[in-house]
């Protein structure tokens, strides 16, 4: 299996340092709280977070809508939520990539219910070609081309999780 690599860790760092300054000018005189999505967002979140400057709390949660493939199951799981009161809080989801945008979607009316001060979603990919469901991102670090990714927190069956870049993956037998 090859890995073309993508985007850059130098490109990613400093288009993260460029979107943490845009957050930082827009809740100046707030505080934030993040609810990052887990697996995927955890390495953009911890990227993200450490160049914020407001109060910041922090929570994880896990909703998934992949199955181990690259093809979407079309359905939404809650695997893991938050455990604090969003209510009157400033909140701005953390996720990895905007895909069809089913997941975001769920995700947004399920937190929105909770009745949050505001809400807003930071993303780190968006992939245009295989929107389905419309979804506001209000900070994103790349739009891609419709490849399948990897890396900076992005998965192929569990792998690759780890890479400081994202690479497009290519099957074996793929050239
Ligand atoms: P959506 O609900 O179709 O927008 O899918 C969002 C989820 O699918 C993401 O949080 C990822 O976990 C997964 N996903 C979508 N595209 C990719 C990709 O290119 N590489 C790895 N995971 C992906």
């Amino acid at each position: 299996m090859a890995i073309d690599i993508y985007l850059s860790q130098e490109k990613i760092q400093s288009r993260i340092l460029e979107l943490a300054q845009e957050i930082n000018k827009d809740y100046a005189d707030k505080s934030l709280h993040i609810i990052g999505i887990l697996n995927g967002a955890f390495m953009f979140t911890a990227d993200l977070v450490r160049h914020l400057t407001m109060p910041v709390t922090l929570e994880f949660m896990s909703a998934s809508s992949y199955g181990d493939g690259t093809v979407s199951t079309g359905e939404l799981k809650i695997n893991l939520d938050i455990k604090s009161d969003i209510r009157s809080k400033h909140v701005l989801i953390v996720e990895d990539i905007v895909d069809t945008g089913l997941t975001l979607t769920v995700l947004k009316k399920n937190l929105g219910n909770r009745k949050p001060a505001s809400l807003k979603l930071a993303s780190f990919l968006f992939k245009p070609a295989r929107l389905e469901h419309k979804v506001d991102i209000d900070y994103l670090a790349f739009e891609i081309e419709d490849h399948f990714v990897i890396g900076y927190g992005l998965d192929y069956a569990g792998r690759y999780r780890e890479l400081p870049y994202v690479g497009i993956y290519r099957p074996e037998g793929d050239a």
